[in-house]
């Protein structure tokens, strides 16, 4: 089976997802750092620089596409479009995303970059020592 893994990073074991010795593996990714560690890490599988949002791949070019906790850094309208367009028609998704609670702290981090908001002011019932962030005193 022709398989994509998309932001694929510096690679990792893909037997969740369902990707056996006989597959052949492609991965893609935009970080060129990322891909020569994936290269040396996986030597049978291939590696190529590109955006999901344009991929450097012909039409119908692979059986699945997998991506794991990649597809919320891209723009995902039009990495959906290309993932179809890559695909043979029947072609199969294997997809994962962070589990809840690093997006509640990505969203708590970010306000508090933003808005220098403490995590006390923004959720007061919680201890300082679950606090992912402390705005440094002024
Ligand atoms: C959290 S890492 C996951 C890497 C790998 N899939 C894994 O499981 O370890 C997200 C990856 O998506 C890549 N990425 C982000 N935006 C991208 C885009 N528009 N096109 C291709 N890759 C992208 C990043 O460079 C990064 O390697």
């Amino acid at each position: 089976m022709r398989i994509l893994d998309l932001g694929c990073g510096a690679g990792t074991e893909l037997v969740k997802s369902g990707v056996t010795e006989s597959d052949e593996v492609t991965g893609v990714d935009i970080d060129d750092e990322a891909l020569v560690i994936a290269r040396q890490r996986f030597p049978k599988r291939a590696f190529c620089a590109g955006a999901a949002e344009n991929l450097p791949f012909a039409n119908a070019s692979f059986d699945r596409v997998i991506s794991n906790v990649a597809i919320p850094y891209m723009d995902i309208p039009t990495t959906l479009l290309e993932m179809h367009r890559v695909l043979v028609p029947g072609g199969q998704v294997w997809a994962s995303v962070h589990p809840a609670s690093f997006t509640m702290a990505e969203i708590r981090m970010f306000w508090g970059m933003v808005c220098g908001f403490t995590q006390e002011r923004l959720y007061g019932s919680l201890t300082s020592a679950q606090s992912p962030f402390r705005r440094s005193a002024e």
